[in-house]
């Protein structure tokens, strides 16, 4: 059994196959996919895709490179869509410096009153980080300190840290807040070393496996369209780095999802 922990199926580059993806997914092994939200109308298409296909769960979220569509309801909105059953996160959110689609301030705001969402709702979150990393932690980790005082068991397993790109420092820091590490296609690059690096210093039980499709398709499809198929080249990019097994690295990172989206 595989899982996807982020791909972005209702993208319209999926519009004209999307039924032929899942079967493949399907047919590889795939039997979760988290399907998060870019935006309000993205989150809403996210969670009807839920509705349709069995395996493909919801996170519902405002992206920060479209923190302009972000309005004065957008936080109610976004409750109301969590109450579906199979909404397991709130995602993605976060800072990206690297786009300068929204401003910084903006940004910032948009991330903070998301999370507070999520502390209410007890739902864990979806990290995205461009050029922003340390910013970001430095959010979790105040995020954090409420969460403990409030006593809230989201503490245990708060979110993932999508598409991981920090170094061995920052991935301290990511584990010191229980975050899980979200691994995508560039860790099979031949260029990769850090990364790959990385990921043989971190403990299977903290890693999580994600295309983030339609983008980041691992190799030998770099540049091409990627879809949930694909991570299973990830899984084995994985193995091959910690000399483990191929079903050792799927059952392990299978559970870290179940652990984290309660699926
Ligand atoms: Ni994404």
């Amino acid at each position: 059994m595989l899982v996807d922990t982020h791909c972005h199926l209702d993208f319209n580059s999926f519009d004209k196959d999307r039924d032929q993806v899942i079967t493949r997914a399907r047919e590889i092994g795939v039997e979760r996919v988290l399907n998060p939200g870019i935006n309000l109308a993205s989150s809403t298409n996210a969670v009807n895709l839920s509705k349709k296909y069995s395996e493909v769960y919801a996170a519902v979220g405002v992206h920060p490179n479209d923190g302009l569509s972000w309005e004065s309801d957008s936080v109610s909105r976004l409750r109301k869509l969590a109450t579906h059953k199979k909404v397991v996160a709130i995602g993605e959110i976060g800072l990206d410096f690297y786009r300068d689609r929204t401003p910084k301030e903006l940004q910032i705001q948009i991330f903070k009153e998301q999370l507070n969402l999520a502390a209410e709702l007890n739902l864990p979150v979806v990290i995205h980080s461009r050029e922003s990393l340390a910013e970001v932690l430095e959010i979790l980790e105040e995020w954090r300190i409420k969460l403990d005082h409030s006593q809230s068991w989201l503490a245990e397993y708060p979110g993932v840290l999508h598409s991981f790109s920090g170094d061995v420092q920052l991935a301290e820091r990511t584990r010191e807040l229980n975050f899980f590490i979200g691994i995508t296609g560039p860790v099979t690059f031949r260029n990769a070393e850090a990364l790959q690096d990385l990921v043989i210093r971190l403990p299977l039980q903290e890693l999580l496996i994600e295309t983030d499709a339609p983008f980041l398709s691992p190799h030998p499809y770099r540049g091409k369209r990627n879809e949930p198929a694909r991570v299973k080249l990830v899984a084995e990019k994985i193995a091959e780095l910690h000399q483990e097994a191929y079903n050792i690295v799927t059952e392990i990172t299978t559970a870290n999802a179940a652990r984290l989206f309660k699926w």
